[in-house]
């Protein structure tokens, strides 16, 4: 656990960036950063592992102050991870993923193996270790830039604002695959973001920031959804948090209408597309039974006729969902 007691950052020139800061981070989870810009984020961010110096207060990592640690020794076990990768142009991906271990006096060999299994770990093909990274897409160098600061396996992870540079597209990826990458990894994850839905989709917690570095509200992201403290944390999570909300609303099973002639389905089953007079229309969305109460909505609302279809585990239509079917399940 990383705990932050009344920390307070005074800039030179006057400026509180963050004032009498108190939270606790859990260990092996998430917990997200999120705020507007010059709230403090990157600074208490960057006082957890001493690149800013805190002016006040304590920072304890497991119940030891970082102050009584050496700083080069406390950034060994912190891998950080910053926006546009922050990779040495001058070295392939190979090399700079492979920095730290060689830094901590690994040997060639078992650097270079570690560095090819963390490319595959993040999802990138073994083929762009020869690389530089002015050779690769921006996802690509963000993928390089994780692999990088998990080389030396540090038990915790910093990483600030890595994906805001990237298109939404490939920010959704690479989202995804941090999400993938933590259940093998579970590493202390501190991740800042100013961007609200990124931090409620990858938060086990969210802590939001207002300007002055002072803490506005910390929970999970569906507390927060549901119970924003004041109006500051009620407009940031935004007006449609009702809809976002539904993600966290799993029903054991939606109760289902049956399946109507007008959907076609394959011979094993699954479903191919809606028949009209003319034409057969793409489901674009099916509903797996057991997932949110937001994805039956997505469904519903992204069917061509307003009809969710609900598979099972094998992908197998058994059949429709309705907005009624949602709003009744959301009421319950
Ligand atoms: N080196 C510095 N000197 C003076 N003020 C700074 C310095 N770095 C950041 N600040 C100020 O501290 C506040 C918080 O900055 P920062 O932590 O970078 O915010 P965020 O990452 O949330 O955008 C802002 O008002 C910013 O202008
Ligand atoms: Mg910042």
């Amino acid at each position: 656990m990383i705990e932050f007691e009344d920390v307070t950052k005074q800039y030179p020139d006057g400026t509180v960036a963050v004032d009498t800061l108190s939270l606790r981070i859990p260990s092996n989870e998430i917990t997200v950063f999120v705020g507007p810009s010059g709230c403090g984020k990157t600074t208490s961010l960057r006082m957890i592992n001493r690149t800013i110096e805190r002016t006040s207060g304590r920072i304890s990592i497991d119940g030891e102050d970082i102050n009584s640690k050496d700083a080069v020794a406390l950034r060994r076990g912190i891998g950080y991870v910053i926006q546009h990768a922050g990779l040495f142009p001058h070295k392939t991906v190979v090399d700079n993923i492979a920095t730290v271990p060689k830094l901590l006096g690994w040997d060639k060999r078992r650097a270079r193996t570690t560095a090819m299994e963390l490319l595959e770990r993040v999802g990138l093909d073994v083929k762009l270790a020869e690389r530089y990274p002015a050779q690769l897409s921006g996802g690509q160098q963000q993928r390089v830039g994780v692999a990088r600061a998990l080389a030396a396996d540090p038990p915790i992870m910093l990483m600030d604002e890595p994906f805001s540079a990237v298109d939404p597209i490939v920010r959704n990826q690479l989202q995804e695959e941090l999400l993938r990458l933590q259940r093998d990894i579970g590493k202390t994850i501190v991740f800042v973001t100013h961007d609200i839905d990124e931090a409620i989709k990858l938060g086990d917690n969210v802590a939001i920031l207002r300007v002055g570095g002072k803490l506005a509200q910390l929970a999970p992201p569906s507390e927060l959804l549901a119970n924003p403290v004041d109006d500051f944390v009620r407009d940031f999570v935004g007006r449609d948090r009702g809809y976002r909300a539904l993600t966290f609303v799993h029903p054991d099973e939606l109760p289902v209408k049956p399946l109507p002639a007008e959907l076609v389905l394959d011979d094993a089953g699954a479903p191919v597309g809606w028949r009209t007079d003319h034409e057969v229309q793409p489901v674009n969305a099916v509903y797996k039974q057991g997932d949110s109460l937001r994805a039956a909505l997505d469904a519903v609302l992204t069917s061509p006729n307003g009809w969710g279809v609900c598979i099972d585990a094998n992908g197998r239509a058994v059949g429709i969902v309705d907005q009624v079917i949602v709003a009744e399940a959301l009421r319950s």
